[in-house]
C-alpha cells in the first residue's frame, strides 16, 4: 500500500513537472508537414498539446503523398499575416520545407539538426520557422529541438542589424 502511494506521488510529481517545463516564448504556434514528415508532425503535435501549448495544424490530415512547397507556403503565409508567431515544418530532410518557406517575405526558416544549430537559429537569426527532417533526425532529438526553439530568445544587438539586412 505504502509503495503504491509513493509510486503514485512520484508519478503525479513527474506529470506536473512535465506539464510546466516548457515555457514557450510564443503563444501562437503552427505546424505542417509533407508525407515524409507526417508521423513526426503528429508526434510533435501531441508533445506540445501535452505541454499545454496550443498548436494549429495546417495539415496534411492523413498520411498521403503531398508536395512540401504547398504546405510550406500555407504555414509561412500564416506567419507573414501574424496569425501565428512561429511555425514548425517537417519533411524528409527539412531542406525542401526551408527552401520553400524562405521564399516568403518575413520568413526566416532554419533547418535545425542539433541543439546548437537550433539555439543559434533563434539567438542570432531570430528564426521564425524550425524545419525538421524526419528521415534524418530521430523523434527524441526532434522534440528536444522543438523545445529549445520555443524557449530560446533572440539576442538582438549586433544580430538585429544583420537580420534587418536580410
Ligand atoms: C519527399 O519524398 C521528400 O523529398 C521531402 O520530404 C523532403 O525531404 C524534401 O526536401
Amino acid at each position: 500500500m505504502e509503495v503504491k502511494k509513493i509510486a503514485f506521488t512520484l508519478l503525479l510529481a513527474f506529470w506536473i513537472i512535465n506539464l510546466i517545463k516548457l515555457n514557450s516564448l510564443f503563444k501562437k504556434v503552427c505546424i505542417a508537414s509533407d508525407h515524409g514528415g507526417y508521423n513526426l508532425k503528429e508526434i510533435i503535435k501531441d508533445f506540445l498539446i501535452n505541454k499545454n501549448i496550443s498548436i494549429i495544424d495546417l495539415g496534411p490530415f492523413e498520411n498521403k503523398t503531398v508536395d512540401y512547397p504547398d504546405y510550406a507556403k500555407k504555414l509561412s503565409n500564416r506567419i507573414r499575416a501574424k496569425k501565428s508567431d512561429v511555425g514548425i515544418l517537417v519533411c524528409g530532410s527539412g531542406t525542401g520545407m526551408a527552401i520553400s518557406a524562405n521564399k516568403i517575405k518575413t520568413i526566416r526558416a532554419a533547418v535545425c539538426y542539433s541543439e546548437k544549430s537550433t539555439r543559434l537559429s533563434r539567438e542570432h537569426n531570430n528564426a521564425n520557422i524550425i524545419a525538421l527532417g524526419a528521415r534524418l533526425t530521430n523523434k527524441n532529438l526532434s522534440l528536444k529541438l522543438v523545445e529549445i526553439f520555443l524557449k530560446t530568445k533572440f539576442e538582438g544587438g549586433r544580430h538585429l542589424k544583420r537580420v534587418n539586412k536580410i
